[in-house]
């Protein structure tokens, strides 16, 4: 890359107002190796050239170089220059020589190159700064710092629309958010509704809470209004808990009109949804989240798990109001006490950076490429996905039963979801879930997906051998 090229780069993102310049020069270089703007193997500028360029002491580029040295951002040799660090060894894939595949689990695709890991290395570098660690270190309880919820609600304007920060929460992910809710909307032997198929998690959160779910009807689209305006009458349901985006494990996602509709049903019977939002921004084009459709529709939650990482545990919730953000506020300091002060400041700075856009742009681009090996390997008329999303959804041939599927595809070291896992009522149809994102690569998924090809066509199913 041109000299004159990094300079600008650096430029634009030099923040002379942020602490001693050599810190802000080794984020600047931090933030473009994370977006992608310098990559493994670029030379940067001579440091003279550099102080010159930017008009700062030769010094405060020594140190800078140093200290970008130091977070593993730069290599430099003597009498070559200094290079932006090339990619590290990758640790061997869990996978590999037999060991089980696991495709169970729905996590976003890592991104490729060192995108992520450099993004971790350089922000954590940022906020471990002497001066801020005693609040990083500490309990953060409620709802989050006014920067948190500022940061989110402009993360989540594209679903939910203008909101105010005081309605919105930071939790330690999605289930932090669902457990408050569930606890602060619903007593046990309460009834609440949900989707005939969702989350096992949230299913297993309301069997420890002794609450009741009862299924609403859907199709191959998501809810059915008239369904739910039924349930209503007939189970007078305490909440609505649904995935309207990308369901897990369907892969439907409601269209706008039926978006109203239910809005519109929930508003006559005064029903608070829990809208679980956790893949809503994957898709490109967002769609407006049920819940900002009508005032005070219920709880919006989104999480940073599916378009960026869960090992981060950040979650948010759209409150409909600032004094039910204040009362679940509560309920969430009871059952999680809060987020992480650490991992919801990284989260915070790189909502605010532009890196969470970088990152979740970097993994729905890999979600995309995964789809496309799916629709290539696997049946199109057996497969339900969305283009963005993390999953597919697997419709079987008669001769198999989901159950014993899953069992023989285990055998052969491939961990796959039967349908039974999602089941809230009434029939379980014969169907697994794939997690895509969870191979190691795509040629892994390759393999994978053509050995389910294979089991699927193979009609002599092998339990019948284990009957003597
Ligand atoms: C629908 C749904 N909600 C919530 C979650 C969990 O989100 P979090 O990691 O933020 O708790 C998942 C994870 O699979 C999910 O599929």
């Amino acid at each position: 890359m041109m000299a004159d090229r990094t300079l600008e780069i650096l430029h634009a993102r030099l923040d002379r107002a942020a602490g001693p310049l050599y810190l802000a020069i080794a984020d600047a270089i931090g933030q473009a190796i994370a977006q992608g703007e310098l990559r493994p193997g670029d030379r940067l500028p001579p440091q003279r050239q550099l102080a010159v360029g930017m008009r700062v002491d030769l010094t405060t580029v020594t140190h800078a170089y140093t200290e970008a040295r130091r977070r593993g951002l730069l290599d430099a040799t003597v009498g070559r220059g200094t290079f932006v660090r090339g990619t590290e060894p990758v640790a061997p894939a869990p996978s590999a020589a037999g060991a089980m595949m696991d495709l169970s689990m729905n996590l976003p695709p890592q991104p490729a190159g060192q995108l992520l890991r450099r993004a971790l290395l350089d922000g954590m570098s940022r906020l471990l700064r002497p001066a801020d660690l005693a609040g990083l270190m500490a309990y953060r309880a409620g709802a989050g710092s006014r920067a948190d919820r500022e940061a989110a609600a402009a993360w989540l304007r594209p679903v939910v629309g203008d909101v105010e920060p005081e309605r919105v929460l930071v939790c330690a992910g999605a289930q932090a958010a669902m457990t408050g809710l569930l606890v602060m909307l619903a007593r046990p032997g309460d009834t609440v509704l949900a989707e005939t198929l969702s989350y096992p998690t949230f299913r297993a959160l309301a069997a420890q809470l002794g609450v009741r779910l009862v299924a609403v009807a859907t199709d191959r689209d998501g809810l059915l209004p008239d369904a739910l305006d039924l349930a209503c009458r007939e189970h007078h349901p305490k909440a609505l808990y649904c995935t309207p985006t990308i369901h897990n494990p369907t892969t439907a996602t409601l269209p706008p009109e039926r978006r109203l509709a239910v809005a519109e049903v929930a508003r006559r019977h005064d029903l608070p949804i829990i809208e679980d939002d956790a893949y809503g921004l994957l898709p490109t084009q967002a769609l407006p989240a049920v819940t900002s459709l009508a005032p005070r529709a219920g709880y919006y939650i989104a999480t940073l798990s599916k378009c960026l990482s869960p090992g981060l545990r950040v979650g948010f919730v759209v409150a409909p109001d600032a004094s039910g953000a204040a009362r679940l506020a509560t309920a969430v300091r009871a059952t999680s006490l809060g987020a992480s002060p650490l991992t919801t400041s990284l989260a915070t700075q790189w909502l605010r950076d532009g890196t969470a856009a970088a990152v979740r742009d970097a993994v729905r681009a890999e979600a995309v490429a995964r789809q496309l090996v799916a629709r290539e390997i696997l049946p199109p008329s057996a497969m339900a996905a969305h283009p963005e999303g993390l999953q597919v959804w697997l419709q079987l041939p008669d001769h198999w039963n989901r159950g014993e599927f899953s069992t023989h595809m285990r055998r052969q070291g491939l961990a796959l979801v039967p349908s039974d896992a999602f089941l809230v009522g009434p029939t379980a149809p014969n169907a697994v879930r794939i997690a895509l994102g969870a191979a190691d690569n795509r040629d892994a998924l390759r393999t994978a997906l053509h050995s389910v090809v294979a089991a699927m066509q193979d009609d002599t199913p092998d339990q019948l051998a284990d009957v003597v």
